[in-house]
């Protein structure tokens, strides 16, 4: 029997939304570059109204299309925009599979614990409560929509593990092509859908700007920049009651990325400059395990999944020798967070750029069936798993904050939503559990399609863009992803960072009058690693994704979000309570760590 949806509407209206975080204390303000107010661009030279606009297309974006399509009636009008075609994102790359309870004796509160244990503190209770309940209806709905997931011999999901996960509960797909097949399922439900429009080769410029009735800022609809032919080419404005950022992760601000050359923040800086609350922006996740291509490597890079070792494979140093054993009861299982500091320190304590996943026990039959991908990685590399060790080291892999929303997506503008990677809903805390990513963007795509149907917006008209505008020089892309990989990266202290602050600064103030892709692309890396970096300098501790050599342990009084926000051409910080953890959540925490 696979999973089914039966009774999930009743279960979640019962549910309410938090109310918000009250308590708010500034941060000292830290002398930073000026970003722009949004991005120079010449005039929207057309405009279209729909209800909804979704920026992005991955598993979030499709799920939000078709959600709201579904729940808002069959008049309503959905635009899908995205910047290359409409799988080119990062879902397509995701390997290891989707998170959720579905084994026989799994538990909801099983699978909560291990999410806020990884999350280090920061994981917002009532939403990993969510996730978690809300996920195994959500993975049914995929199912319905045409997704093939692997099964057992008895017809059941096939599940494995990953880090942090004390069972089984990743479903997979095509082996190791979890994504490109929840992709391609989604793909084929929004093209069949005559009222939800896709416009390709489309970059989101900004947010345009408008007013609620009592006068607080608020989201009116969005420029675009249509590359192609007809109507809709060159610049525009998409006028909309509602706009749905899903545009993904940041990567590509790093040298080396398992993120497609699409990653580059474009919906997180859109929001940034138009005053949305970016909250724990610093915890970024580096994959412990990227092939190894040498020093030289550079952009997006090969992923080798944690259901590699879920399956049985190990980590090894140079000499052969296990170093995991003895670091964390899971071993080579444990957070990710774990596994990718463990191996720098390694191959610190060697004196080497990389390490090795040990695959050879799983034999040509299963590399070939359960990871078709990475086998052919390694090969195109010159390495065969089934007979090699496969080098590895950690690379930038997934942004944990991102925009701040409540229960259903919404953020602190009205009118503006967002899920996915995005987002900060508040499920990933300091360090994202594995294969939770691809859960978050299904249940908070449908939270905001919920949210609409009950209470949609009303258009808003946009108001006059006094911002001020420029754009950054693209040729200092390279030095920005250097620096940000150098002083920035998995490891940092106040020495890097101060030097990569002062790099920025220099790097910001190469600018050009050439409006195009590669400068808009370019800005907006540069307003996200401005963003990333000034929160890593805040934030005077080590937790989870966020490791500082000269802060090393976590504290007590950074037990707080850190909230990021434009103010006029600067940014700044304060920090927020999180929620209330139950006592036997940071028990469990505690005794896991
Ligand atoms: C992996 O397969 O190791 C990555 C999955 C994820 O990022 O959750």
């Amino acid at each position: 029997m696979l999973p089914t949806t039966a009774g999930l509407d009743d279960e979640r209206a019962e549910r309410t939304v938090p109310p918000p975080a009250v308590e708010e204390h500034p941060l000292p303000r830290l002398a930073g570059t000026p970003l722009p107010g949004r991005l120079a661009a010449e005039a929207p030279g057309w405009t279209r109204e729909v209800d909804v606009v979704v920026v992005g297309s991955g598993v979030a974006g499709l799920t939000a299309a078709l959600e709201c399509r579904e729940r808002m009636g069959p008049d309503s009008l959905v635009m899908v925009v995205t910047k290359d075609v409409v799988a080119a994102g990062s879902t397509r790359w995701a390997q290891g599979g989707i998170a959720s309870v579905q084994a026989e004796g799994d538990t909801v509160a099983e699978h909560v614990t291990d999410t806020l244990v990884a999350g280090a503190g920061l994981c917002e209770p009532a939403a990993v409560e969510v996730l978690v309940s809300e996920g195994p209806a959500e993975v049914a709905t995929l199912v319905e929509r045409g997704t093939q997931f692997d099964l057992d011999a008895s017809g059941q999901l096939a599940l494995t593990r990953e880090g942090g996960h004390h069972r089984n509960r990743i479903a997979h797909a095509g082996g190791d092509a979890t994504g490109a097949e929840i992709e391609r399922a989604l793909v084929a439900s929004v093209r069949t859908d005559p009222g939800i429009e896709i416009v390709e080769q489309a970059l989101v410029l900004d947010l345009l700007p408008g007013r609620t009735e009592d006068g607080a800022p608020a989201v009116a609809g969005i420029t675009l920049h249509v590359l192609g032919e007809g109507t809709r080419q060159g610049v525009g404005a998409v006028r909309a009651r509602a706009v749905v950022l899903a545009t993904g992760g940041i990567g590509q601000i790093y040298a080396v990325t398992t993120n497609p050359p699409v990653s580059t923040g474009d919906g997180v800086a859109a929001a940034l400059r138009a005053g949305a609350r970016l909250r724990d922006v610093e915890f970024i996740q580096f994959h412990p395990t990227v092939l190894f291509l040498g020093t030289g490597a550079r952009g997006q890079l090969p992923l080798v999944s944690e259901a590699v070792r879920g399956e049985g494979g190990l980590l090894v140093n140079s000499a052969g020798e296990r170093f995991m054993v003895g670091q964390h009861e899971l071993a080579e299982l444990a957070p990710r967070d774990v596994v990718a500091k463990a191996i720098m320190k390694e191959m610190a304590r060697e004196g080497t750029d990389h390490v090795y996943v040990d695959g050879r026990m799983l034999g040509e039959e299963t590399w070939r069936v359960r990871f078709p991908t990475i086998l052919h990685s390694c090969r195109v590399a010159g390495i065969d798993p089934v007979t090699d060790l496969i080098p590895v080291a950690p690379a930038a892999h997934y942004f944990c904050g991102g925009v701040e929303t409540d229960l259903d997506g919404a953020t602190n503008l009205p009118g503006l939503y967002a899920c996915g990677e995005v987002a900060s809903s508040g499920v990933h805390g300091a360090n994202r559990l594995a294969s939770n990513s691809l859960l978050e963007g299904l249940v908070f795509a449908v939270r905001i399609a919920e949210a609409l149907a009950r209470d949609l917006p009303p258009l808003r008209e946009p108001l006059e863009d006094a911002r001020e505008a420029w754009l950054l020089d693209p040729a200092v892309v390279p030095a920005l992803q250097r620096t940000m990989s150098r002083d920035c990266g998995g490891l940092r202290n106040a020495t890097g960072l101060e030097r990569a602050a002062g790099g920025l600064d220099r790097l910001g103030g190469r600018r050009t009058t050439e409006a195009g892709l590669a400068a808009w692309e370019a800005t907006n890396l540069f307003c996200v690693a401005a963003a990333v970096l000034s929160s890593a300098r805040q934030r005077e501790e080590s937790r989870g994704a966020h490791w500082r050599d000269d802060f090393g342990e976590r504290r007590e009084s950074w037990q707080r979000h850190l909230v990021v926000q434009a103010d006029g051409d600067q940014l700044v910080h304060r920090l927020t309570p999180v929620g209330t953890e139950t006592a036997a959540e940071t028990a469990a925490e505690e005794s896991a760590r």
